[in-house]
């Protein structure tokens, strides 16, 4: 059984897919509650996030819906109404003045921060601050927002990037990563953003000990965003896609599971390797160059 499950695993498609949740959910057990406890979801109005913010209102969590959508926020805030204390505050997270107002409108406590609202735009955008749209988006935003809520994130507190399998096929560019190319490809932008979240995970990690971040990846999950920006496979593939709820399962699990190591990258509540395509590891020095690149950008160098 174990064979069969190895394999399965290594083929991505037997494990990425519905079947594979299914077959890993065998071994999941029930999570802890959490009352008293509050939770920012990013992105929390649409698919993974939405899913999310559901799951955590459903353990006891007070959930804040952070959606850059006033009147989409509502909407998600009013469907989920029923499952718990659940709140809504606006926030673009592609904007760093916009993460600067609203952290600095925020006062408590915060037990979970879920950075999950994502974009994969098919044609080169630049935000009004000037960065690439994908870059400012998956990770300066995050980034930005996790800094500057650092001092509401108390010991024990969860800090959880939702990157994406995505990443696997490349190696970190920096220049990749900031738009700087001949001609832009949107999949391998956004495989460059989830790349630099897992690294940035880490590096967060181990500059803070009393928190406890994490990357992961959702596997396949049918999204407004995958119909959306990834039509061809969304058409291919949309028999075998999990559910929003499925992809955000390992989301929920990581914000109710105390205690786990800090700075490592989860797949279906199982630690997962970052690397395994040969040839991805960063080059020598650039993690460091990626931490001054981002740091330098929120603070507006
Ligand atoms: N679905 C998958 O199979 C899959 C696989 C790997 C990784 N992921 C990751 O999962 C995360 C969620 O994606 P999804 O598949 O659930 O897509 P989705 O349904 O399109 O949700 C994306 C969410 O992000 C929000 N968002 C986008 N730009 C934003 C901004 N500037 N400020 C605030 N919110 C913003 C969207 O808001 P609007 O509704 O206003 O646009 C939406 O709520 C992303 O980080 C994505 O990369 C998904």
């Amino acid at each position: 059984m174990e064979t069969l499950d190895l394999l399965l695993d290594r083929s991505v498609v037997f494990s990425f897919d519905r079947s594979g949740y299914e077959r890993h959910a065998r071994r999941f057990t029930p999570l802890p509650r959490l009352d008293g406890q509050t939770a920012l979801v990013t992105g929390a109005n649409s698919g993974l996030g939405f899913w999310s913010a559901r799951g955590l209102a459903r353990l006891g969590a007070r959930v804040v819906l952070l959606c850059r959508d006033e009147r989409r926020g509502e909407q998600a805030r009013a469907e989920l109404a029923a499952e718990g204390q659940v709140e809504v505050q606006r926030l673009d997270v592609s904007s760093l003045a916009d993460v600067r107002r609203f952290a600095a409108t925020w006062s408590g406590p915060i037990d979970v921060l879920v950075n999950n609202a994502g974009v994969l735009p098919d044609t080169l955008q630049r935000t009004a601050e000037g960065h690439e749209l994908t870059f400012a988006t998956n990770v300066l935003g995050p980034h930005l927002l996790t800094t500057l809520l650092l001092p509401s994130l108390g010991a024990g507190s969860r800090v959880i990037a939702v990157s994406s399998g995505g990443m696997y096929p490349v190696r970190l560019s920096l220049r990749a990563l900031q738009g700087q190319v001949a001609s832009f490809d949107g999949v391998a932008a956004y495989a460059q953003t989830k790349r630099a979240e897992v690294l940035l995970t880490e590096l967060l990690a181990a500059k803070h000990p009393n928190l406890t971040f994490s990357a992961m990846h959702p596997g396949w999950a049918d999204t407004p965003s995958v119909r959306s920006s990834l039509p061809r496979f969304w058409a291919l593939m949309k028999s075998r896609l999990r559910t929003p709820e499925q992809g955000a399962d390992t989301i929920v699990w990581l914000a109710a599971t105390g205690a786990l190591a800090s700075g490592k990258f989860w797949f279906d509540r199982r630690e997962a390797p970052t690397h395994v395509v040969p040839g991805t590891r960063a080059r020598p020095g650039d993690v460091e160059k990626l931490w001054a690149l981002v740091e330098g950008a929120i603070a507006g160098r």
